[in-house]
């Protein structure tokens, strides 16, 4: 089915100037960029964004690195958006992501990953709108 999906291309890899390699490999396969935005998100909107890990070890650090830069986010539409984008993604940790994916050749650790993508319909819808109206989104 058509999907849509939440993907931020983190402060890291906004510093190495890959926006435009990681954009091509959406659109190559298969997902267009329906909505986008630059942000250097606050402290407050990178909590709110993580609220479901506020328990873990992590969090301060995670959002204490999401604020560290811009962001890039976008809204990506296609078929299974949600699962195509992770597997583009790879794993969370890029000590274990495959070869070839988003995570495997641009990010450094777990906290630095590069990218973030909706885990699951839910998840995505509460992430799309935490970040843009409906009016911001631009379906071709
Ligand atoms: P992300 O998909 O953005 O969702 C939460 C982020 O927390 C995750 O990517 C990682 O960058 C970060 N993180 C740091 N440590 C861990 C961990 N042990 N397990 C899961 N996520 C972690």
């Amino acid at each position: 089915a058509t999907e849509r999906t939440l993907s931020i291309i983190k402060p890291d890899a906004v510093a190495k100037n890959a926006i435009g390699e990681i954009y091509t490999r959406f659109e190559k396969a298969g997902l267009k960029i329906v909505a986008a935005k630059m942000m250097h998100l606050s402290r407050e909107k990178a909590e709110g964004f993580y609220a479901e890990h506020k328990e873990r070890p992590f969090f301060g650090d995670l959002v204490g690195f999401m604020i560290s830069g811009p962001v890039m986010v976008q809204t990506l539409e296609g078929e299974d958006a949600i699962a195509k984008n992770r597997d583009l993604m790879g794993a969370t940790n890029p000590k274990e992501a495959e070869p070839g994916t988003i995570r495997a050749d641009f990010a450094e650790s777990i906290d630095a990953n590069a990218v973030h993508g909706s885990d699951a319909p839910a998840s995505a819808e509460r992430e799309i709108a935490y970040f843009f109206t409906n009016d911001e989104i631009c379906p071709r």
